[in-house]
């Protein structure tokens, strides 16, 4: 019979027994599939410990284990009572088990022996470890238990009829088997008649030898959408007078005109098939790939592969979100064509995330990864005292194998930078020479990106294409740190030093100037500056070729291959690129051992959580502010703007021509809703032959010392807003207060604890120069009338964030605070959001460090006064 399938849940409470009920053509013989109301597997032991509730698998038969406890049952329990009309005459009975594994190499009988006691199914699962099974849970059946661990069997091994109700005997290849007789038929005809006996099956194997196992599908495997499910069809002849009713839901039952009514359906008519289902289906919104929404029934939304909202919803009040994006086809060179997710996966595709479109065709993974070069010293040596010549320059790069060259700005002439090597305490000189020059070769005196002239800097400075450096996360003088208003423009120069007298880390320099720091950052202004010692280099990490800086940008490209970026200022700016050392999606070939990588967040505004595609453990050894204690075992890490994580990842144990990717799943903006506006792939690793790096990773690291709450002098607090602004349109400050106003001092020597109050839908990621700090903890509030409430705990930073750190992600609506101590350099030094879009607009001030001793803490209190203003004694 052509069975039509459609869920039957009229009598069903929630979470029990799925009925699917199909009807014969005609007359009185009606047709009712069921799956299980409960399955699991009794493993046979001597303390009854373990099971299998909520796994994929259930077991029969006997193991390979030479233990004397290998046998294995299977339990499988249906609610027949809650599908057929009470009354019916059971016909027939049929049940169809997948089986999906068996090292056997000849067929088997398994019997189904009704069972005698009632059984449960917990919530253990012995994901990946089926045969063995996995520790009890409360109410699970196991080999001595019931219900674990308060009731049990009667007989170790179930309690169940002698003879089975239907035999089949099971062979070796994977599929259906089926299990019929008029033996079965009874069983169901008994438990229909009375429910309270109703235990269902036990399912058993040959036992009278061993290797005999099999493993069938339970009700929980998701393989195939479900259609592995055991599968429970009983034919019967309802009683006189029921007939077909029909609930709000649009399922069909067939009942007595009585029971219908009491339920709430509507009855049919005595003798009314509900195949073909006569009842009336609900609509509900559905959403479709495109983003649109139709009212459709649950099947033709399906069927058009929309997402359905629910019976009874309208598409009035749903939004519907746009699910095509780009999916890169395979081929060389592959194509791009606009589908779902799921139709991408279909075709072996490359999905680049949902909205993106194909405007140019990129596909991913074509080009290998480049390696910024070391800078190389005209003075010294690369990690030793050395001085430095670095132009900034506009040139063509590819970065892309199907992108025309883009025009960027550059360190050194490639972007990112030159990598430069320092060693502590050793002290590096640079000489930044910005030598930024148009296509015909004069030097710029307009910025190549359009400026808006509503910011701070550009306000006064116009168009021009100001620069100056900043050496982020590094401990240096006021006059070296790239203060936002002393910038330089083509043509002129400025002389840094770096004395690297602070603990080694993964640092990286980029441009700040005033306003247009987005538009420099975004053209390619950043490298990276690693600073070591000889700790770092006793203790054995990978290196050389097995240590690579990886930078993550996101970027957006027009068809000739510029850069996309808008000309008025934005909130936040997101590529649908990402680029990893300056190429769209690269590749790196890896051999089979350990590599570290020095992952610097470099966007704009895009945040990163990243993960290994198969979700295999990796180490984060360094923060921001370097080393931590010992390593910490991870499978994915957030990165917000600024941010470094210094990673271990082992690829030792895979074979060679394996394929992984580094991927990301952070929403943008961030946190956001997940899956909206993130771009999944980012690196893939590609797996040589060749043995690299296997040394086992250090256990010990850095000693860390931890700064004392008791230590602090005072608490500062920092609230994160958006406000009205009538030129931009919206402005982000701190406290309410833009760059100007200077109301934090504080005195060198003293110990400072900085909290930040979130009051937005996105994070801030905060950054001080001068200072590495330690982030205490993260507390959620609310606003009530006004006021803040913490609405929970202080909940201090995970592992991989208790180093020091000098970017932290301050969260929606969390209190986020740091400690930290502020030394050696008097001045005046930025904080900011590392959102570039925030911090040009305007989430950066200035705090002004004090010598010790000169001023009294009242200088503190007056915000009006400037610290250059004192030292000539005008101060109010
Ligand atoms: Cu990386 Cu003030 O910045
Ligand atoms: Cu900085
Ligand atoms: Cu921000």
């Amino acid at each position: 019979m052509a069975a039509r399938i459609f869920p039957s849940i009229a009598r069903s409470v929630a979470g029990l027994a799925l009925a699917l009920a199909v009807g014969a053509a005609a007359g009185r013989a009606e047709t009712v599939v069921l799956e299980p109301l409960r399955d699991n597997t009794l493993y046979e032991d001597s303390t009854g410990s373990v099971s299998n509730g909520i796994g994929t698998y259930f077991f029969v038969g006997n193991t390979n284990q030479a233990d004397p406890f290998n046998g294995r049952r299977g339990l499988l329990r249906f609610d027949v009572a809650l599908a057929l009309p009470a009354g019916s005459t059971v016909t027939a009975a049929t049940l169809v088990l997948y089986l999906s594994r068996t090292q056997d190499s000849a067929p088997r009988p398994v019997g189904l022996h009704r069972a005698l006691s009632d059984w449960g199914e917990g919530t253990s699962n012995a994901d990946a470890s089926e045969g063995q099974g996995a520790p009890a849970t409360p109410g699970d059946g196991t080999w001595l238990h019931t219900f674990f661990d308060t009731s049990f069997w009667l007989a170790p091994g179930g309690d169940f009829v002698a003879g089975a109700s239907s035999t089949t005997v099971v062979g070796t290849a994977n599929g259906n088997y089926s299990w019929t007789s008029a033996g079965l038929a009874a069983d169901v005809q008994l438990w229909l008649d009375a429910p309270a006996v109703e235990f269902g099956w036990v399912a058993i194997g040959d036992e009278s030898t061993n290797s005999t196992s099999r493993r069938f599908s339970t009700r929980h495997d998701t393989a195939g959408g479900g259609a592995r499910h055991p599968r429970l069809t009983v034919t019967y002849t309802p009683p006189a007078g029921a007939g077909a009713c029909c609930f709000g839901n649009g399922t069909c039952q067939i009942l007595q005109p009585l029971d219908c009514g009491g339920q709430g359906g509507t009855f049919q008519g005595a003798g009314t098939p509900c195949n073909p289902n006569p009842c009336p289906q609900p609509t509900g919104a559905c959403c479709l790939a495109d983003g649109t929404c139709q009212q459709l029934t649950a099947v033709a939304c399906t069927a058009s592969s929309g997402v359905y909202h629910g019976d009874g919803t309208l598409c009035s009040s749903v939004v519907c979100p746009v699910l095509t994006g780009a999916c890169c086809l395979p081929g060389t060179p592959g194509s791009c064509q606009t589908l779902s997710v799921a139709q991408c996966s279909a075709q072996n595709g490359g999905f680049l995330g949902t909205g993106t479109g194909c405007g140019i065709d990129l596909c991913p993974f074509v080009d290998p990864l480049p390696r910024p070069a070391i800078a190389q010293p005209v003075v010294g040596t690369p990690g030793g005292a050395a001085s430095y010549e670095i132009a900034i320059t506009e040139g063509l790069q590819q970065l892309h194998r199907d992108l025309p060259p883009t025009t960027v700005w550059r360190y050194a002439g490639s972007t990112p930078g030159p990598t430069i090597e320092a060693g502590a305490g050793l002290p590096v000189q640079v000489t930044w020479i910005s030598d930024i020059r148009d296509a015909q070769g004069n030097l710029r005196t307009e910025h190549l990106l359009p400026v808006d002239l509503c910011l701070q800097g550009p306000d006064t400075e116009g168009n021009t294409p100001r620069t100056v450096v900043h050496l982020h996360g590094g401990h240096v003088p006021a006059a070296s740190d790239g203060y936002p208003e002393n910038t330089v423009l083509p043509g002129e120069q400025q002389v840094y030093n770096y004395p690297n007298q602070q603990l080694p880390a993964s640092l990286w320099y980029h441009d700040h100037a005033m306003g247009i720091t987005r538009l420099n950052v975004e053209l390619g202004l950043a490298g990276f500056y690693l600073l070591r010692d000889d700790l770092e280099n006793s203790l054995g990490l990978p290196a050389g070729d097995h240590e690579i800086a990886l930078a993550l940008q996101d970027r957006a490209f027009n068809e000739d291959g510029s850069l996309v970026y808008p000309a008025a200022w934005q909130e936040e700016f997101f590529g649908d690129r990402i680029l990893v050392n300056g190429k769209v999606w690269p590749y790196l070939e890896v051999e089979r051992g350990k590599y570290r990588f020095r992952v610097l967040d470099g966007s704009n505004s895009r945040s990163f959580r990243i993960a290994l595609s198969n979700g295999a453990t990796f180490h984060q050894i360094g923060t921001d502010g370097g080393l931590l204690p010992a390593p910490v075992p991870l499978t994915q890490v957030t990165l917000t703007p600024g941010e470094r994580a210094d990673l271990i990842l082992d690829f030792a144990g895979y074979a060679p021509g394996t394929v992984l990717r580094l991927v990301n799943d952070a929403p943008a903006p961030f946190p956001g809703t997940p899956g909206v506006g993130v771009v999944p792939e980012v690196l893939e690793l590609r797996v040589l032959a060749a043995v690299g790096d296997t040394d086992p990773l250090s256990a010990a690291l850095r000693p860390h010392e931890v700064l004392q709450e008791a230590d602090a002098v005072r608490t500062r607090t920092f609230e994160l807003r958006k406000f009205d602004e009538p030129c931009a349109g919206s402005i982000w400050l701190i406290n309410g207060l833009g760059w100007e106003d200077v109301t934090e001092r504080p005195v060198l020597g003293d110990t400072e604890i900085w909290s930040f109050l979130n009051f937005s839908g996105m994070v801030h990621p905060m950054h001080l120069h001068l200072v590495m700090f330690q982030v205490l903890d993260r507390q959620p509030f609310t606003v009530v009338d006004g006021a803040v409430v913490p609405t929970g705990m202080r909940v201090p930073p995970p592992a991989n964030e208790a180093g020091w750190k000098d970017t932290v992600a301050t969260y929606p609506f969390e209190i986020t605070r740091v400690i930290t101590r502020f030394e050696d350099y008097a001045g005046l030094f930025p904080y900011h959001c590392h959102v570039l879009e925030h911090e040009d607009h305007e989430m950066m001030r200035q705090f002004e460090t004090l010598p010790s001793g000169v001023f009294s803490d009242s200088f503190e209190t007056a915000d009006s006064c400037r610290w250059s203003a004192t030292i000539g004694g005008a101060c109010p």
